[in-house]
């Protein structure tokens, strides 16, 4: 293939790329933003293997057909519950790629680059194993936290700060080694020392990290994977690449700020770890007596309902009860009730884990909305249906100072009228928090699993 061909396809890579991104953005347009972006990466793998920069066929195709065989099981397989950790080990293999592709540069005999471009390419070189270390290791721990391998909590080290600081200044220094060195054909001690000081940065950034505010890490490893390739693409001259990484790496860095507005967190406190895991004193302790509801009841006070608030949580992911929530929405609005879904912007365990599991199950779009839309809506609320949620409901964010999740906004369905919870038990949720919400004296628990529950309310409000 020409050059000005595999230019033009990179262009047209490019754009449906940002086609995609657009389309992500938008629930009714999801579905197109995924095309594009799966036609995009077809475009671009074919002008990539077609290219001069490819001259052993049989290696790229055995690489397509291993490659393409591990992702179809693994897309198989995995349950949305684990799709979380899914992307986060997909972002690990991006930074093992940076870093495999950062020491092939390095060793390649047959670089020719001389004077500025050499010593643009070895900075190039550092920066992409710098930056792909991190998010390997850091991707590997995140790995391990959200699929329950790792405990979800902080791990301190003392002067953590300090720790992180003296890091980062031994890496500037390693990079000036590593440049001299590189002048008269050495630097490989400085560039191996770098790479286990940015492992050890990973680990220990994602590590400290406590549990709510896991899906800050979530996004921010997204965006590191997004400038990991970016580097790969200045390392390997790729044009398209660079474009790509730089625009996952900056579409994650907003998903990062959003997201840490959305839990009244400061990303740089996020990033230095420990953020909001205390403030001094003890969590208050939760004290007072769960009432428990059956399903007749609950089915039962929805028929006398006016207005009615859904709130799912992770919960509802795990019981895969989407679908039955959805009948019961059906039949709900079909009996004239006011029915509303209210999702909090880190539900479940990945950035619009609900909205997914709503659209897949094919509840309206315009009865689901963010929390900022309808919080203030409670006090006219007849009936909320919390279904597998908790920290995201949890008063105590806004009550006690030294709770772990102080701050961080929650749905305030404690203000309207009935709070029906539907759980298998008073355990707590991903940040280990009681909930005062359970004993509140508007609540009442329908326990079992939420799938098992619905169904059994379906079945009252038919009967
Ligand atoms: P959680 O606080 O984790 O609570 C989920 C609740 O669902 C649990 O208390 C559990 O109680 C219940 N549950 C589990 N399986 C169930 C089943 N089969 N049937 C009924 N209930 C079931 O979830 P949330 O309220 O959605 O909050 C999300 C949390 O995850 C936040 O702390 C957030 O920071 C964190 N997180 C979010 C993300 C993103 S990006 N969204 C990423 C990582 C972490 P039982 O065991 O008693 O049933």
């Amino acid at each position: 293939m020409s050059q000005g061909l595999v230019t033009m396809s990179y262009i047209a890579a490019s754009m449906l790329f940002i086609f995609s991104l657009s389309g992500l953005s938008h629930q009714e347009k999801a579905r197109s933003g995924n095309v594009y972006g799966m036609l995009g990466m077809a475009i671009a793998m074919f002008a990539t293997v077609m290219s001069d920069a490819v001259s052993s066929y049989v290696i790229i195709m055995l690489a397509v057909l291993i490659g393409g065989f591990i992702g179809t099981k693994a897309a198989v397989k995995v349950k949305m519950t684990q799709m979380p950790e899914l992307v986060a080990i997909m972002h690990s293999l991006v930074g093992m790629a940076a870093v495999l592709v950062g020491y092939a540069n390095f060793i390649d005999p047959t670089s020719l680059l001389t004077g500025v471009e050499k010593t643009i390419h070895e900075v190039e070189i550092y920066i992409g194993i710098l930056i792909g270390a991190v998010t390997f290791s850091g991707s590997v721990i995140a790995f391990g936290k959200l699929s329950g391998r790792i405990s979800g909590n902080p791990v301190l080290l003392p002067a953590r700060h300090w720790l992180n600081l003296g890091l980062l200044v031994m890496s500037i220094w390693l990079c000036m080694q590593f440049l001299q060195s590189a002048e008269t054909g050495g630097g490989t001690w400085a560039l191996l020392l770098m790479t286990l000081i940015a492992l050890a940065f990973g680990v220990h950034m994602v590590m400290a990290i406590g549990g709510a505010d896991m899906p800050v890490v979530v996004s921010m490893l997204n965006s590191y994977s997004g400038w990991a390739a970016a580097a790969t693409g200045f390392m390997l001259g790729n044009d398209l690449l660079i474009v790509t990484g730089a625009l996952v790496g900056s579409s994650g860095a907003i998903l990062s700020y959003i997201m840490c507005k959305a839990m009244n967190r400061n990303f740089i406190s996020v990033i230095a770890g420990g953020f909001g895991t205390t403030s001094g004193g003890p969590a208050a302790v939760v004290e007072g007596e769960v009432k428990e509801i059956n399903s007749h009841e609950t089915a039962a006070l929805l028929q006398d309902a006016r207005n009615i608030m859904i709130i799912p949580g992770y919960g509802m992911a795990v019981a895969h009860a989407q679908h039955t929530v959805n009948e019961v929405c059906k039949l709900l609005r079909d009996k004239g009730k006011n029915v509303q879904f209210g999702i909090h912007p880190v539900a479940g365990r990945m950035p619009g884990h609900m909205n997914v599991l709503l659209a897949e199950a094919k509840v309206p779009y315009d009865i689901v909305f963010e929390m900022d839309e309808i919080n203030e809506n409670f006090p006219e609320i007849d009936v909320t249906i919390v279904i597998g949620a908790n920290d995201i409901v949890n008063p105590s964010a806004l009550d006690d100072p030294n709770s772990p999740i102080a701050g961080m906004p929650v749905l305030e369905c404690w203000k309207g009228e009935h709070t029906i919870v539907l759980k298998r038990s008073m355990a707590s949720g991903y940040a280990g928090v009681d909930n005062p919400l359970f004993v509140h004296e508007h609540t009442q628990m329908l326990f079992g699993d939420a799938n098992d529950s619905m169904q059994a309310v379906l079945k009252e409000l038919q009967g």
